[in-house]
């Protein structure tokens, strides 16, 4: 499948439309940016890395039952999906307390979570990405109720299957950030990407930290941690 006009350009991904209307191409990018695009560099080869590894998720996911956007690989940084309309809503599932979570409420980082938290953000860079809750996606007809009933159940079931399948890599999902699209016929599919950008994962064992935290807090070693993440799930 050839690719068309572009549709969409964000911070990592392209957008392209394609011959078929009900199919885009999104293609990966090197590019890595974080809080809200004020911090600008590039991971190099990460284009590939992600595609790849969010690419395992998404057949994983597929397997277990729940629908996702993604159809097949075309390029090694380029993915074949369905076309959807992304709900401008992040849903960040936490398993152990980091990042946000330790910097706005006080949660020790590194403590374990006795039941996932699960939590909304307005995706919307201009004003930062804010935490909302159910009303206010209601209020700004984000979403119905009926489609948000069906979103979370699908973020924490995509967090057993991840949870389990993370364990035997010997990797721990500390959290992780989804995005949900609409079809034309209003059918809702785990969208976007699963990646180091987007999950934090720690090692098992040595808590060594193996994600965008690295690109981040200026850790280095940040191309070796997507490495070494897509290695254990190709392993
Ligand atoms: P946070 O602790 O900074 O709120 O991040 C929670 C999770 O969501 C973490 O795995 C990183 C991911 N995330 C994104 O994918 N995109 C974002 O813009 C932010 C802020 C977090
Ligand atoms: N991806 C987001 C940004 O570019 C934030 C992040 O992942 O930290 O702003």
């Amino acid at each position: 499948m050839e690719k068309k006009e572009l549709m969409y350009e964000g911070k990592a991904k392209i957008v392209y439309k394609t011959a078929d209307e009900d199919k885009v191409i999104v293609k990966f990018k090197d590019v890595a940016t974080a809080f809200d695009g004020k911090k600008k560099g590039e991971i190099k080869e990460k284009g590939l890395l992600n595609t790849a590894i969010s690419a395992i998720f998404f057949e994983l996911l597929e397997e277990k039952g729940i629908p996702t956007h993604y159809l097949e690989l075309i390029a090694a940084d380029e993915m074949l999906a369905r076309k959807v309309e992304i709900i401008p809503i992040e849903v960040v599932v936490r398993n152990i307390a980091a990042g946000s979570l330790v910097r706005r409420l006080g949660f020790p980082e590194g403590e374990v979570m006795e039941k996932p938290i699960l939590e909304f953000y307005y995706k919307d860079d201009a004003l930062g990405d804010p935490l909302m809750n159910e009303y206010h996606i209601f209020g700004k007809k984000l979403a119905t109720a009926e489609e948000l009933k069906i979103i979370k159940k699908m973020a924490f079931d995509i967090n057993e299957v991840l949870l389990a399948y993370l364990k035997e890599k010997g990797i721990d999902l500390v959290d992780f950030k989804l995005e949900f699209g609409r079809d034309k016929e209003g059918r809702i599919y785990l969208a976007d990407e699963i990646s180091p950008d987007t999950c934090r994962f720690w090692d098992s064992e040595t808590k060594e930290v193996l994600d965008k935290d690295r690109f981040r807090k200026d850790m280095g070693k940040i191309e070796d941690a997507y490495r070494e993440i897509l290695a254990r799930l190709q392993a």
